[in-house]
């Protein structure tokens, strides 16, 4: 995904085409939207007050459900606009989780994402936002998906020191690379070209490439702990498999020294720039912010009690 996306500027062209376009189309939504506001769909053993919940629902109808869909179905109606796709959060199926495989998110995961966002994509870090307004929404975002309420939490895995930086490690490091097939989805040089890359589909149906492995950031970040969390619980709902049960910390440690090893200091990108979809993602967020807050949201009903 990375591959196509690091001449920010290649595409800057197509990203102010879906911006314009994004603007007309959301103020055409906004003259004409009549949404129907549902009771709040928590579950009944859910452990966050209902007050909690219903400040999350509106703090998710005022800054999310315009990509994520009021439903949480990941079809809000900015969603066309992304080609990494907002999450339909209905299967309960996240891909960034301290977590292992297969398991739920913790709550900290979840406001990690929230607070962070997922670099490259429309997904934008949210510290804006009140942190009591982040932590509801998160309460909220798992009403979305009955996993939550019957399924058992896990423990984040362990997350060992890192050893200390040595060429060795980086020589064990490539020689795990090839020995656990990363190359057959990330290609030899890790710029996500491999022989299994063409063609690939996420859980949800959507296309998905092998990430360009050489560029900082990576969705998730570029702190190598972040590195270590992906190859020891995967990302659900992807085909990147977790690599918790194969591999001891020791070598995944190694799997990450040799990553690192792979991006030149062209490729590390200031932390603070715009990659990706991110703009678009922004755009969306502030042609929101500007229509007033709870645009879709309980606000709208109160501001136009006509609408009724
Ligand atoms: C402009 C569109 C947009 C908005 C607004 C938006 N998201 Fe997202 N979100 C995305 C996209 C795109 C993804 C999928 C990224 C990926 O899979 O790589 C995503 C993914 C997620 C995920 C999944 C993370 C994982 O580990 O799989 C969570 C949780 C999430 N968003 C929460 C939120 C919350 C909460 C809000 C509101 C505060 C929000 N999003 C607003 C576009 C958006
Ligand atoms: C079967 C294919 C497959 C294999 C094998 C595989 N990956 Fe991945 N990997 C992916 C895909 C697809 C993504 C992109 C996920 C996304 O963009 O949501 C990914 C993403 C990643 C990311 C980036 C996460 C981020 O934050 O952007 C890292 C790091 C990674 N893989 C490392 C590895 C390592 C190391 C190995 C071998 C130990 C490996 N992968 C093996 C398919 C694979």
């Amino acid at each position: 995904m990375i591959a196509d996306t690091h001449g920010p500027r290649a595409r800057s062209r197509g990203a102010l085409m879906r911006v314009a376009l994004a603007a007309v189309m959301l103020l055409l939504v906004w003259q004409g939207s009549v949404g129907t506001i549902q009771s709040s769909n928590a579950p009944a053993g859910s452990q966050a007050s209902r007050e909690v919940l219903r400040h999350g629902r509106d703090v998710y109808m005022a800054n999310c459900a315009v990509c994520h869909g009021e439903t949480g179905d990941g079809n809000g109606m900015a969603a066309h606009m992304f080609r990494i796709r907002p999450r339909d959060f209905r299967r309960g199926l996240l891909k960034f989780r301290s977590t292992p495989s297969g398991s739920l998110p913790t709550d900290e995961d979840l406001l990690q994402t929230v607070t962070q966002g997922i670099r490259w994509t429309g997904m934008v870090g949210r510290s804006d936002l009140p942190e009591a307004d982040r932590k509801a929404v998160v309460q909220y975002l798992k009403t979305f998906s009955p996993r939550f309420a019957s399924e058992r939490r896990t423990l984040p895995v362990a997350l060992p020191p890192a050893p200390p930086k040595s060429g060795d490690l980086v020589v064990e490091g490539r020689r795990l690379y090839r020995d656990a097939d990363c190359a057959k989805c990330h290609g030899d040089r890790g710029i996500g070209d491999g022989p299994s890359a063409p063609g690939m589909k996420d859980d949800w149906g959507w296309p998905i490439r092998p990430s360009d492995l050489t560029w900082r950031p990576l969705k998730r970040g570029s702190a190598p702990a972040e590195i270590y969390l992906t190859i020891a619980t995967g990302l659900s709902g992807t085909p990147m498999p977790s690599y918790g049960d194969s591999l001891d910390s020791q070598e995944i440690w190694a799997l990450v020294s040799y990553l690192e090893s792979l991006v030149s200091i062209e490729h590390r990108l200031s932390p603070l720039r715009h990659l990706g979809e991110e703009q678009a993602g922004w755009m969306v967020v502030r042609m929101h912010g500007m229509m007033g807050p709870g645009m879709m949201g309980p606000d709208m009903m109160r501001r136009m009690p006509m609408m009724r």
